[in-house]
């Protein structure tokens, strides 16, 4: 079976199992992630917006063109990642997703990532972060990759949050253009 029937088999998954039928059944659809399933970058969201939930895909909205202008700035477009989030419906009114949602979702997304087995899982903001790495502090570790059971993560400050804060975008901009050698030097020590 290919990666892409792989994941569209885990979509469905979620589907039938039910996962927090309350934000499913005030959201417009499930956003379950988007992009290339043989890409070796991996990019995880928090959970979708309002753009996002209207239009079924992750970061479609501001904080996903600003993604797009720095993805573009290391010479790679939406098609050559993968991109998703921990809490795969929209929060009503746009809240933080609740720890049990976090829980609820995190099998499916480890099982993306086994699909997908990417070179490096960028996390974007706090959440995403400490969905792996629980300990970590996402303002003392931004831009230093961690390896972690078998996977490199990259901690990134989340796009939306940067957005309109001058030095926090100007931090993750920086820390973005580290990721092509990070890929390098991970691939080189394989
Ligand atoms: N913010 C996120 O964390 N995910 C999205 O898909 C959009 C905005």
């Amino acid at each position: 079976m290919s990666k892409q029937q792989q994941l569209d088999e885990l979509k469905q998954r979620i589907l039938d199992d039910k996962v927090c039928p309350e934000l499913a059944a005030s959201a417009t659809q499930l956003v379950y992630g988007d992009g290339n399933p043989d890409a070796e970058i991996v990019f995880i969201g928090e959970a979708p917006g309002k753009n996002e939930d209207l239009q079924g895909k992750p970061f479609v909205g501001a904080a996903g063109k600003f993604l797009n202008e720095m993805l573009e700035m290391i010479g790679l477009k939406r098609e050559d990642i993968y991109i998703t989030n921990i809490v795969k419906y929209r929060p009503p009114n746009n809240r933080d997703p609740l720890p049990e949602e976090k829980t609820a979702f995190l099998p499916y997304l480890q099982s993306q990532l086994e699909v997908i087995q990417p070179v490096i899982v960028v996390t974007l903001g706090r959440h995403s972060l400490n969905c792996f790495l629980p300990d970590l502090q996402i303002s003392q570790v931004h831009g230093q990759p961690k390896r972690y059971n078998g996977m490199v993560y990259l901690p990134l400050f989340h796009p939306a949050a940067a957005l309109y804060n001058g030095g926090m975008r100007q931090t993750l901009i920086d820390d973005f253009a580290l990721i092509p050698a990070i890929i390098k030097k991970i691939k080189l020590a394989k």
